[in-house]
């Protein structure tokens, strides 16, 4: 069975993705230092897949706990989720956030050169594309000067991945460009959990209709777009996982045309914040309480994904809609409201 290291196994789209990979017969190792995941994450990976990953709760900034972790497990593998991932902490905190999401890349990419480890898969961001000029946004459109300290940590860690693959032909590297994420598991034993008060519009909408909130705030109705609210491309984390497994693969299948890829994960299709909402009330059956303010700073007006390349060259679609997302993600809300 071929082992795969998941950092930040335990959070939203790693333990997605340790289903997923366990359902292709593949051996799940997470490493997570459970700063922003819990470990009862692992009983409902069981519960879902019918096997519990092997969990080493570990800081990657820790060099030494790094080298164990690689002694110990030697994957074949490494799909890396683990880093902080909020934008407005990012603008607070940004020590931290260089901190962490930079040491524990440099770390991981130190230990995959003393193992025979056949490449590493990143969760990249579309936040590296700032607001494109021309939309759908394909790889080829440049980066742009990243709004956030959080956003710079993902282009930088691009950059590092993409210099080391130039010199070192033995290491091979996938960047996933993950669009909006959203939704839940199906079986709603998994999901998004969200500290404090959500910033992300799905978790924010599935709290104010559970009474966590007494509403949503609709950041601005004055955009250039055909209802005035800013549109994104959500892609349910499912279609995601799957994504991360056909990434996976590749790597370990030597199909990669060059040692460095990077892809656009999106459904190609935008929506618009009403949309949104509107797709929520229909999956829920509930009323959502909205109310339209300033618009939010640093938002862009619009992005979405020009999916071809993904599509052709990994042979991978997401499959999942709008009202999917909506109803597992409500079904997870009412779950965790329990
Ligand atoms: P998450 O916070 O649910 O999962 C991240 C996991 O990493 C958590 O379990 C956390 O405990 C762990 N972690 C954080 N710092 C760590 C450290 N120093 N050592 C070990 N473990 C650590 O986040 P997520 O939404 O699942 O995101 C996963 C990845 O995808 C992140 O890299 C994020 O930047 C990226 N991403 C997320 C989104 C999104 O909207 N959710 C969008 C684009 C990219
Ligand atoms: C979506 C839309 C808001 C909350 C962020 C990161 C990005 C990526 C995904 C990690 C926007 C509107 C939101 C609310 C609202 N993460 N909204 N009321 O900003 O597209 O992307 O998460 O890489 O890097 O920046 O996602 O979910 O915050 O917002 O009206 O209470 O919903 O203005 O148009 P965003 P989001």
């Amino acid at each position: 069975m071929k082992k795969i290291l998941l950092t930040g196994g335990t959070g939203y789209i790693g333990s997605h993705t340790a289903v997923e990979l366990i359902r292709e017969g593949f051996e799940v190792v997470i490493a997570d230092d459970l700063s922003n995941s819990n470990i009862d994450v692992l009983d409902n990976i069981q519960e879902i897949s019918g096997t519990r990953p092997s969990f080493v709760r570990l800081d990657l900034r820790d060099k030494k706990g790094c080298q164990a972790l690689f002694a110990q497990h030697a994957p074949e593998a490494i799909i890396h989720f683990a880093a902080k991932k909020a934008v407005g902490e990012s603008v607070h905190q940004p020590l931290l956030y260089y901190d962490v999401n930079l040491n524990s890349l440099l770390n991981l990419l130190e230990q995959s050169e003393k193992y025979p480890v056949k490449g590493i898969v990143f969760s990249s961001s579309c936040t590296v594309y700032g607001q494109p000029e021309i939309l759908p946004v394909t790889e080829l459109t440049p980066f742009q000067a990243a709004e956030s300290p959080y956003g710079n940590t993902k282009q930088i860690c691009e950059e590092i991945l993409h210099d080391n693959c130039r010199s070192n032909p033995n290491l091979n590297a996938i960047s996933l460009r993950y669009f909006n994420p959203a939704g839940a598991h199906p079986s709603a034993l998994i999901g998004e959990l969200p500290l404090g008060v959500p910033a992300n519009l799905v978790p924010f909408i599935t709290q104010t209709a559970a009474g966590i909130r007494e509403e949503l705030k609709v950041f601005g109705d004055d955009y250039p777009t055909p209802d005035g609210t800013a549109i994104r491309d959500y892609i349910h984390v499912v279609d995601l996982a799957l994504a991360h497994v056909v990434a996976v693969k590749r790597l370990l299948e030597n199909k990669q045309k060059n040692n460095y890829e990077f892809f656009n994960i999106g459904t190609g299709k935008g929506y618009s914040v009403l949309e949104v909402i509107r797709a929520f009330e229909k999956a829920s059956g509930q009323t959502l309480a909205y109310r339209v303010v300033e618009r939010r700073a640093g938002d862009i007006v619009q992005i979405y994904a020009d999916t071809s390349f993904a599509n052709s060259e990994l042979g991978w679609k997401a499959e999942r809609g709008l009202e999917e997302m909506m109803d597992s993600a409500w079904k997870w809300q009412l779950k965790l409201k329990k």
